[in-house]
């Protein structure tokens, strides 16, 4: 059976930087071909945000039923995660931060009732994310890595890592970027070649 990769697009800009740099990533990934990748543009999904009302923290299962419903298995099957948002007021962009909380879910599964979110407990998953920035600022990225590592963590995902490019405010300034988009590929050679 061949791995399955998911790449998580956060950017409501489609065809912007951080999309761009997922598709070097995925070039790389790719490289050798066999690989099966299911590219999924967040701002297409209608997923309501979490709304704190436990119901997942008791029966294991969210309450609200939207296409949040067709990312959970997704994130159950596949090995490498990759999660790309642009920097939004120094965080992660509104699409991506309202995917990431309504997987309390995972997380109420594993602390609150003691249960495998996974339906495969052996699977050893990597997890990498993209990240672009209009600004200069040195903690532009802070933010929104610290919550990607967290979230990566909740779902046992080991962290590989990201690409973070500052300096890129226009639709497709990072094609400039030869360095940047050079390391997303070779960064998606290197994720595959354990397998
Ligand atoms: C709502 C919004 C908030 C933003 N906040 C920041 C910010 O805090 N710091 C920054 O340097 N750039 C900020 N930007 C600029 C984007 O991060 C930048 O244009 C980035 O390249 C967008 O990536 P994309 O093309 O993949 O959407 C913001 C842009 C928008 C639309």
């Amino acid at each position: 059976m061949g791995i399955h990769i998911l790449a998580l697009f956060g950017s409501p800009r489609r065809g912007g930087n951080t999309d761009i740099l997922m598709e070097e990533l995925l070039n790389g990934i790719s490289r050798d071909g066999g690989i099966d990748i299911t590219r999924i543009y967040l701002c297409d999904y209608d997923i309501k945000p979490c709304k704190a009302c436990a119901y997942c923290e008791i029966h294991g299962e969210c309450c609200i039923q939207d296409d949040m419903c067709k990312i959970y298995p997704l994130l159950d099957r596949s090995q490498i995660i990759i999660v790309s948002s642009p920097v939004y007021f120094f965080g992660l962009s509104a699409q991506c931060k309202t995917m990431i909380d309504r997987c309390h879910i995972i997380w109420a599964r594993k602390f609150v009732l003691n249960e495998p979110w996974s339906e495969d407990d052996e699977m050893v998953r990597q997890g990498f994310f993209i990240s672009a920035a209009g600004t200069n600022n040195p903690s532009l990225f802070y933010g929104g890595e610290m919550t990607i590592r967290n979230f990566f963590d909740c779902l046992d995902i080991l962290y590989q890592g990201a690409i973070m490019v500052r300096g890129v405010q226009e639709k497709g300034e990072v094609r400039k970027k030869v360095n940047a988009l050079k390391n997303a590929y070779n960064k998606g050679v290197e994720l595959v070649n354990p397998y």
